[in-house]
């Protein structure tokens, strides 16, 4: 067997293959799936590949500017999303899956399944019975009705096809090299190019890592135009978003896990009855709905993944458990609420992975502006924040135990003065969407850095040693500040 390593240059090479005979983006291209591919919830066996099925093969173009001074911010009811530009109307019909072997060998065939209107035109195959650390050519087909000359009726035809590769996670017992990219806070109205989108889906891309973790914030609902107001408007943030080029290329070859937080659930720092006025009548649990049916995702919002004996990755729900933010803080209030937190500790403590990374939205050490009451930096919740903190120095877990978030939108390393507990921020996802930070505090701040930009999260093996590499990238891929764990 060959290591890890090599394999994954074969990774790379499988994917520019795998993706030569695609066509690229563009409206030459037909796949009937203008908003592109996702595949989720990776394990060493198994995947979960989101599809839609969209009149179009690509988005919208010269459609209505939703801007203020255009049309209003936020739009009347019943108002038709399709003449936005960006949109991407879906289409009901029916979406398959064929996953192959890197030689192009069938290996699953998925039977067709129904693109409703009900779950927005969306389907989420479970793909199992995969390899370990093997890598896979997808695509997913999409077919509708057609008339046929001099025929009476319709027939279903296949109209449309998408391409793209994975590589499943390393086997239980394996200590191999990960490479993991981490972004969040990526605002619609923030973006860096016209032409592609965001650039920092590129330069992920080009970087080839074994997974992205997206940690929240994929839409603004709340302060991107038009305001979510409506499902209908809700489900277009996601469709002008993931639509763009640079995200849909990307995604193609680049697996991942969502998360979500504030602005791609509801509102600004929201909690579950929390009530915005200028939304109504969309509602908390619409925005709770929608995300498990644009991204993908099991069961539950929290999870965990374990890539061999490499790293084990505790991704976080911070919205649908928590307590008010303006109730008291204190023994009683929470953040994760208490199944969650058991589930955290236990996981925790049992792990035999060689690194442990807590994904959160939120941060936990921070710091963070003494005007914020949401997370477990704040007042709001200073109690939960550090007893986890003491927790986590005292079952001496700050040694092989890092804790990494999105939401604030600058990037940092800090390290809190009781427990020693490190905290890497990746930032947002455009320099113009960077801003907010209370300031450089040397008492805590180890880098910080108003710019967006992604974090690599790197496990390096030596033997039977590894180090863990947390890296600040920049929107472009530039390495700006990196720290070892050894
Ligand atoms: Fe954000």
């Amino acid at each position: 067997m060959h290591s890890f390593d090599s394999s994954r240059r074969d990774f790379l090479v499988l994917s520019a293959a795998a993706l030569a005979t695609v066509p690229a983006h563009g409206a030459e291209s037909l796949t009937r799936q203008a908003t592109g591919v996702k595949v989720g919830e990776l394990t060493a066996t198994s995947a979960r590949i989101w599809a839609r099925r969209t009149k179009a093969s690509s988005r919208r173009a010269g459609g209505v500017l939703p801007t203020p001074g255009n049309k209003p911010a936020v739009l009347p009811l019943g108002y038709d999303v399709g003449q936005l530009d960006g949109a991407c109307a879906g289409d009901e019909g029916q979406l398959r899956v064929i996953v192959r072997d890197s030689k192009g060998k069938t290996l699953h065939k998925s039977d067709w399944a129904e693109a409703k209107a009900a779950s927005d035109f969306t389907y989420q195959f479970a793909v199992s019975g995969l390899e370990p650390a093997t890598a896979y050519k997808f695509t997913v087909e999409a077919r509708g009705e057609k008339k046929v000359e001099g025929k009476e009726g319709t027939t279903m035809r296949t109209d449309g096809a998408l391409h793209g590769a994975f590589r499943t996670a390393p086997p239980e017992d394996a200590l191999t090299a990960i490479d993991i990219a981490m972004l969040s806070c990526q605002k619609y109205s923030e973006r860096d190019s016209r032409e592609r989108g965001f650039q920092i889906y590129d330069a992920i891309a080009k970087w080839a890592p074994h997974c992205l973790l997206s940690v929240g914030d994929n839409v603004y609902y709340d302060s991107d135009d038009p305001k979510v107001n409506s499902v209908a408007v809700a489900r277009h943030h996601w469709h002008r978003m993931y639509s763009q080029p640079s995200i849909v290329d990307c995604l193609r070859k680049v697996p991942g896990y969502w998360l979500k937080d504030d602005h791609d659930c509801y509102s600004d720092d929201c909690w579950p009855g929390y009530v915005d006025e200028k939304m109504k009548p969309f509602t908390f649990e619409q925005g709770l709905g929608i995300f498990p049916e644009q991204a993908p995702l099991g069961a539950l919002p929290y999870r965990r993944f374990k890539w061999g004996r490499s790293i084990e990755m505790f991704m976080l729900e911070g919205r649908d458990y928590r307590t008010g933010n303006k109730e008291p803080d204190g023994a009683t209030k929470s953040l994760w609420g208490a199944q969650q937190k058991a589930w955290l500790l236990d996981g925790l403590n049992k792990s035999d992975a060689q690194w442990k990374l807590i994904v959160s939205p939120g941060p936990l050490v921070g710091p963070d502006r003494k005007n914020k009451h949401d997370n477990h930096s704040n007042d709001a919740f200073e109690t939960e924040g550090r007893e986890f903190r003491k927790w986590l120095a005292q079952n001496s877990r700050i040694t092989d135990t890092v804790w990494v978030n999105g939401d604030r939108h600058w990037q940092y390393h800090s390290v809190d003065p009781e427990t020693k507990v490190n905290e890497f921020c990746c930032g947002a996802a455009t320099d113009s969407h960077a801003s907010g930070t209370p300031g450089e505090d040397p008492t805590r701040h180890r880098f910080h850095r108003v710019k967006g930009g992604f974090l690599a999260i790197r496990v390096r093996v030596n033997g039977s040693k590894s180090e863990l590499v947390l890296e600040h990238r920049d929107v472009l891929g530039n390495r700006v500040y990196g720290h070892t764990f050894a």
